[in-house]
């Protein structure tokens, strides 16, 4: 079954032909960044339109890259959430269209979900489940028991920002460009993570929980004195290096720590990630250094751990070959897709 996955949730329009949910005949991926990098984060209404003028060509590039057209498509799969509304609905609306047109199915898949899907297309052998999905994206921060593709155990998930949101903020406040994630880690590799004593958040009584909006603040304090309005202070370069790879190190111990404590304790043996921030290497060695070889840590591949539609159409033909059938085109784009969170039950 080959699935043509769309995906507009934020600042990429993407589109990928998938044959049978792992083999990926082609993924298109037109990145907004230069579009927002001047505003220092993605402006909804730019993403929208920029959408708009994208999408069409990317799917023909896309069809043209798997040598199809697109009467050769036997399911459509879009991001239907969670994401920007404005952006959701153009993809949703082009996958309906060309739905309606083709006379063929078409499937509303959520992000998130997604971007855990992306690490088992990357995996050559079965993964046993149930296991651990850990997203750490620039929207979401997220701990599953994965019980099977489709079912999942929310375990804990951020009470403010994203992972990927604070090192785009932090990133602004050390004067890096959007997105902040690969400048910081290029800085942090020539700085001393121990400089500074940064640390995440903890959130009383909830182990899995994340915070991270606390060690962004203790990093503006850092930089602009208590009350965070003085003017920020004039680092030298190796200070701020040091300050970069000291707020990476917190981060990142924060999230192997939690991550470590709850594979131990939902007794899993893989843990699966996805997201943007998982591009990370130094959070890749890191994890492998803590971990020491007593799960297996499945990764998503190169062009499948930032925003992608591989991992949509991937993930859409599961979802279809369980529904067994098409979704109803009164399906509505989600901005969020709760998980039952444990914190509220
Ligand atoms: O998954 P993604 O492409 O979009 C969302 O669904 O949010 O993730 C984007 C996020 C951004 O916040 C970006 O700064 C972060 O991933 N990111 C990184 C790296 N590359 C991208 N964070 C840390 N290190 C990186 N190398
Ligand atoms: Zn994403």
């Amino acid at each position: 079954m080959r699935v043509l996955g769309i995906e507009t949730t934020c600042d990429e329009t993407a589109c990928a032909v998938v044959q049978d949910g792992r083999d990926i005949l082609s993924n298109v991926v037109a990145s907004q960044i230069d579009l927002h990098q001047q505003y220092g984060g993605v402006v909804p209404e730019l993403a929208c339109r920029r959408h708009i003028d994208l999408i069409l060509p990317v799917i023909d590039q896309a069809l043209q890259e798997a040598g199809l057209d697109l009467q050769d498509i036997d399911l459509i799969a879009t991001a239907h959430g969670p994401g920007l509304i404005g952006a959701l609905l153009i993809g949703l609306n082009t996958a309906k269209a060309l739905a309606l047109a083709l006379h063929k199915p078409f499937v509303g898949v959520n992000h998130v979900e997604a971007h855990l899907y992306a690490a088992l297309m990357s995996q050559p052998d079965p993964v046993s489940f149930p296991c651990l999905g850990v997203i750490l994206s620039g929207g979401h921060t997220t701990l599953l028991l994965m019980k099977e593709i489709g079912i999942y155990q929310l375990i804990g998930q951020t009470v403010d920002d994203a992972i990927g949101e604070a090192f785009d903020k932090a990133a602004k406040l050390l004067g890096l460009p959007y997105p902040g994630g690969p400048p910081i880690e290029k800085l942090a590799q020539e700085g001393d993570s121990q400089a500074y004593p940064l640390k995440a958040g903890q959130v009383k009584g909830h182990p899995f929980s994340f915070s991270f909006s606390g060690l962004k603040t203790a990093l503006l304090y850092t930089l602009r004195g208590k009350q965070g309005k003085e003017s920020p202070l004039p680092l030298t370069e190796q200070e701020k290096k040091n300050l970069a790879a000291s707020f990476q190190r917190a981060a990142f111990e924060d999230v192997i720590q939690k991550t470590l404590t709850a594979a131990h304790q939902y007794g899993v043996g893989s843990i699966l990630f996805g997201g943007g921030v998982t591009n990370n290497q130094t959070l890749r060695q890191l994890f492998a250094q803590e971990d020491r070889g007593q799960h297996q840590l499945i990764w998503p591949s190169f062009g499948l751990s930032l925003d992608n539609a591989a991992m949509i159409a991937g993930l859409g033909y599961h979802q279809y070959q369980r529904q067994g059938k098409s979704d109803p085109f009164d399906l509505d784009p989600l901005t969020r897709i709760p998980f039952i969170d444990p914190l509220h039950n």
